[in-house]
């Protein structure tokens, strides 16, 4: 099976800086390559991830580094049961991993023929059939033209509805245009794990958590999960966040530089090349 290949990973250790004995919050652990590369930095590590399936490579790190490691099997939305003292630092790498992308009876790709499934985590109830089988046509089109940015998506929500697809084939067989394929695929799996909630509500937390002194990092893959990430690091640098609080007991953050992966990793990764890595730093 495909390795994945961390994306922008020396990148976030340089935001990072100095993390000996630091205790960082690595949310989305995939392959297990930041979290390896914290560990060997000498920092510990608290790692999330939703997918059961990561989790031999989770107890591999956990034989080698004992204590100093400690996996949650669960969606990063639930970060708020951590208490405030356990950690400094928290990092996000979105998206899917090269493992799920490629395992075609996963469902999330369009170059194999498999299930039309795309949950990230098998404890989602409704998978992208039967998300598109139970959601009405208006909420379909919602979905591909938010999510997909598809232009005609009332028109293709209506053809997905009339033949319910069940299979990675033949939903990209049901898309006319072949442009909109990618975007689609995208859409339906953006929904079905709801990306978007999950990438607001996790935020919220970090904003009340997030020691002085720590960074929160995010890597992202496409414009929508960056808008979203981009505009809560504005509102919290500008406004120091929660609006309800006195001026005097705002936390203050500073923006990091936003960093795209150079032409040489892109080259060596091209995963990599819609990526942006956005950081902010509280004081
Ligand atoms: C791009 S991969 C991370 C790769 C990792 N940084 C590495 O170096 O191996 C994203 C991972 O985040 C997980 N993930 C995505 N959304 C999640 C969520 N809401 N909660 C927990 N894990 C999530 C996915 O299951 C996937 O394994």
């Amino acid at each position: 099976m495909t390795k994945h290949i961390p994306v922008l990973l020396q990148d976030v250790l340089i935001e990072l800086g100095d993390i000996r004995s630091r205790t960082i919050v690595d949310c989305t652990f995939g392959a297990g390559g930041y979290s390896r590369a914290f560990l060997k930095s000498g920092a510990n590590v608290i790692a999330f991830d939703r997918d059961t399936n990561v989790i031999p490579d989770a107890e591999k790190l956990y034989q080698e580094y004992g204590d100093r490691f400690r996996f949650i099997n669960r969606a990063f939305s639930e970060l708020n049961q951590l208490s405030a003292t356990d950690f400094d630092d928290i990092v996000f790498d979105l998206g899917i991993s090269s493992m799920q992308i490629d395992n075609a009876n996963r469902g999330f790709s369009f170059r194999f023929d498999g299930p039309l499934d795309m949950r990230m985590d098998n404890r989602i109830k409704i998978n992208a059939a039967d998300l598109i089988k139970n959601v009405t046509v208006d909420k379909l089109a919602d979905i591909l033209y938010l999510y997909g940015d598809i232009k005609k998506s009332r028109l293709l929500a209506n053809i997905l509805k009339e033949h319910l697809p069940i299979t990675t084939f033949q939903l990209r067989d049901l898309i006319k245009n072949p442009k909109d394929i990618a975007p689609v695929f995208q859409a339906l799996r953006i929904a079905v794990n709801d990306e978007m909630g999950q990438i607001e509500s996790a935020l919220n937390t970090v904003h009340d958590l997030l020691r002085s002194g720590g960074r929160c990092l995010c890597v992202t893959f496409h414009s929508l999960e960056d808008r979203i990430v981009k505009n809560i690091f504005n509102q919290w640098t500008n406004v120091g966040g929660d609006p309800r609080l006195p001026e005097t007991e705002k936390p203050k953050y500073k923006m990091l530089k936003t960093v795209k992966p150079a032409d040489s990793e892109i080259q060596n990764n091209p995963r990599a090349r819609s990526a942006h890595l956005r950081g902010v730093a509280k004081l």
